[in-house]
């Protein structure tokens, strides 16, 4: 069995983020959200992977390399645009000969990973399986509709009016007979190829598709807001571990991890929080479900539910909460007079300002 990881796309929602990075590497507890996919992977046995990448393809290869990191062979494929998931696996044939495969979307986490769902499936092996959850507002998701018994009967990509709330999660498990499914395809409304349309071609020649509750916890990491949910999710589950170095003057209460090469002085960190190596914590107070990356300098100033990227800098400017914020950022009081905000910010930056 091999597996698909998507890390290609367009990631509009994550924008100015995705302007420079793929959306793939943001970082979950400081390590990005791709690597715990990868990791799940390598977990359910599967050794061979095939990446498919977009513009970003530069970067994704630097962070992953050739998979041995993880256990994994990793494979690059280009996806010349983001036109679709069916069009991914329409680019991997090759790659996947006539093996069975798990499609993973490179920016969703699924906690307790897929070695449950990889294991029934080899052992059932029906045309195709795929993942539901239920959703409060399923009209942006791809949506299934069941019998009575439970079989898929039907499927739609973010409809108006939802035949269920059951949406499709990002991982999906395919025997060969997908491929004739994304050959029958045509382009939806938005120009993409769509898996879902696939799936409801497998479900019209009579295939077996089966679905699985998801239990657990899923999310896609599409936007910020879910970024921060899959972040404190992540957080709760870590150990507290201090190899930094915390002064004297300094609190850490709760789950903290302070790597090594990083320093708290005169600041409180409430856990869960993690502190990323040579990043300086100093005069500030950082409270639950923050993740600080490497190379950050908090001071004087409050942080809390967010995520830094690395080498950014926020000084001296009062509280700041569920924010996202990327990488050589600089955050700083405007002095002076008048009294007014000064703001360099790159397309697509969304800033929200209390005064
Ligand atoms: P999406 O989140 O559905 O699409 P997107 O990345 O274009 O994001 P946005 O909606 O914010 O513009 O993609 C799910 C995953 O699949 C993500 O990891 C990107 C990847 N992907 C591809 O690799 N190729 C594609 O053609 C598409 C549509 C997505």
């Amino acid at each position: 069995m091999k597996a698909l990881v998507l890390s290609g796309g367009a990631g509009t929602r994550l924008r100015p983020i995705t302007h420079t990075s793929a959306k793939q590497l943001v970082p979950v507890a400081n390590k990005a959200v791709l690597f715990y996919g990868l990791e799940s992977i390598a977990a359910a046995g599967i050794t061979e992977v095939g990446m498919v990448v977009g513009d970003t393809a530069a970067e994704i290869e630097e962070a992953v390399g050739d998979g041995s990191r993880f256990g994994l062979r990793v494979t690059y494929l280009p996806q010349e645009r983001p036109l679709g998931l069916a069009h991914a696996v329409l680019i991997a044939r090759d790659f996947l000969g006539d093996d069975d495969f798990v499609m993973y979307l490179g920016d969703n986490f699924i906690v307790g990973g897929i070695t449950g769902l990889v294991d029934e499936f080899r052992r059932n092996r029906p045309d195709a399986q795929i993942l539901l959850t239920r959703v409060a507002d399923p009209r942006s998701f791809g949506v299934a509709e069941l019998d009575p018994s439970g079989r898929v009967i039907g499927l739609e990509e973010k409809p108006e009016h939802p035949k269920s709330d059951l949406a499709l999660v990002g991982v999906y498990l395919f025997t060969p007979l997908v491929h004739e499914a994304v050959r029958a395809v045509k382009p939806s409304w938005r120009g993409e190829l769509e898996i879902t349309h696939a799936l409801q071609h497998l479900i019209d020649i009579r295939a077996d598709v089966r679905c699985t509750l998801v239990e657990g916890y899923w999310k896609d990491t599409g936007n910020v807001g879910d970024m921060l949910e899959v972040n404190r999710t992540v957080l709760e589950s870590m150990e507290r571990r201090i190899d930094g170095e915390v002064d004297d003057a300094s609190e850490t209460v709760g789950r903290v991890v302070v790597e090594a090469g990083a320093r708290i002085a005169n600041s409180r960190i409430v856990g869960p929080a993690v502190i990323g190596t040579g990043s300086v914590v100093r005069d500030s107070y950082v409270g639950p479900f923050t993740s600080v990356a490497e190379n950050c300098r908090i001071t004087d100033s409050e942080l809390e539910f967010s995520i830094v990227l690395r080498d950014s800098s926020i000084r001296g400017v009062g509280r700041i909460e569920s924010s996202l914020i990327g990488r050589h950022v600089e955050v700083t009081p405007a002095t002076g007079v008048p009294s007014a905000h000064r703001l360099v910010l790159g397309d697509h930056s969304r800033v929200q300002i209390h005064s």
